[in-house]
């Protein structure tokens, strides 16, 4: 198997996703943590038993110097892609988006990584002062505790609605088990940053409106979520949701 610049499908900071025939080949670039990939594959993996529809895993290689995680390719068009050439469709979409992700949280895969175990090393790892990161521990402390699968980067450009109409779930990198509006507060922040503020208004109206959930408890999450976002994003991204963690002084 080579690497052909031909069959690139996506670029993004430290990777590229190629199509070969029936697979796709995620390959990192030679800085990326060994670590980091393994685990990607092990999450999508572990979520493959669920039996949430998401591309198999087949092989993790070593192409030309870089890991690899090799899946099984999705025909059709991404959500993303789908709302673009779309806009008359917004509101099927957007309640497709929601069933989806309720689909996930549906299910249980009590191997992955706890949310809260990763929620409070990352807010020790933020550069916040200790008394804002002590408000933090003791918020996400206070959060009731669940275990379901939470996807951690729920956003439209992560579903593919294949050919038949069947959506498939793509990029479990940052998978959990943990409490289900917390993963909800993660996509509305990530409408936020993609822009689309309106967007992430509608968004959080009809997930609580689905799921029976008061839009105060996701509320609850956003500082805390804001914070584990924090390390290790984008400098102008990095604002912004220290904008969402400071709310917290306030109270
Ligand atoms: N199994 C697949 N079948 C078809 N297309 C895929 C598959 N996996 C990835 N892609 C395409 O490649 C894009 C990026 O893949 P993926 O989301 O796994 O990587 P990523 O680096 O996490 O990207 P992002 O930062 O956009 O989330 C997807 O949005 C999709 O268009
Ligand atoms: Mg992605």
């Amino acid at each position: 198997m080579s690497i052909q610049a031909d069959k690139i499908i996506a670029v993004r900071t430290s990777k590229t996703v190629y199509r070969d025939g029936d697979h796709v080949i995620k390959v990192f670039d030679e800085d990326y943590s060994k670590a980091d990939v393994l685990n990607e594959a092990l999450n999508q993996a572990r979520v493959e038993e669920t039996g949430l529809h998401i591309p198999s895993v087949l092989e993790v290689a070593k192409l030309e110097g870089k890991w690899a995680i090799l899946s099984e390719y999705i025909k059709g068009k991404t959500l993303q892609q789908l709302m673009y050439e779309n806009p008359e469709k917004q509101e099927e979409y957007l309640e497709l988006f929601v069933d989806i992700q309720m689909e996930i949280h549906s299910k249980t895969a009590p191997m992955l990584t706890k949310l809260r175990d990763k929620m409070n090393r990352k807010i020790s790892q933020t550069d916040f002062d200790a008394t804002t990161r002590y408000e933090l521990h003791m918020r996400l402390d206070s959060m009731p505790k669940h275990s379901k699968v939470c996807h951690g980067d729920f956003n439209p450009s992560n579903i593919i609605i294949a050919e038949d109409g069947t959506p498939y779930i793509l990029d479990w990198s940052h998978a959990t088990q943990g409490n289900a509006s917390a993963d909800v507060a993660r996509t509305y922040l990530l409408f936020w940053l993609n822009g689309n503020i309106d967007g992430a208004g509608k968004y959080l109206e009809l997930f609580c409106k689905k799921s029976d959930t008061a839009k105060q408890y996701v509320q609850k999450w956003l500082p805390i979520v804001a914070a584990s976002q924090s390390v290790k994003s984008r400098p102008n991204e990095r604002e912004f949701l220290r904008g969402w963690v400071n709310v917290v002084e306030y109270e």
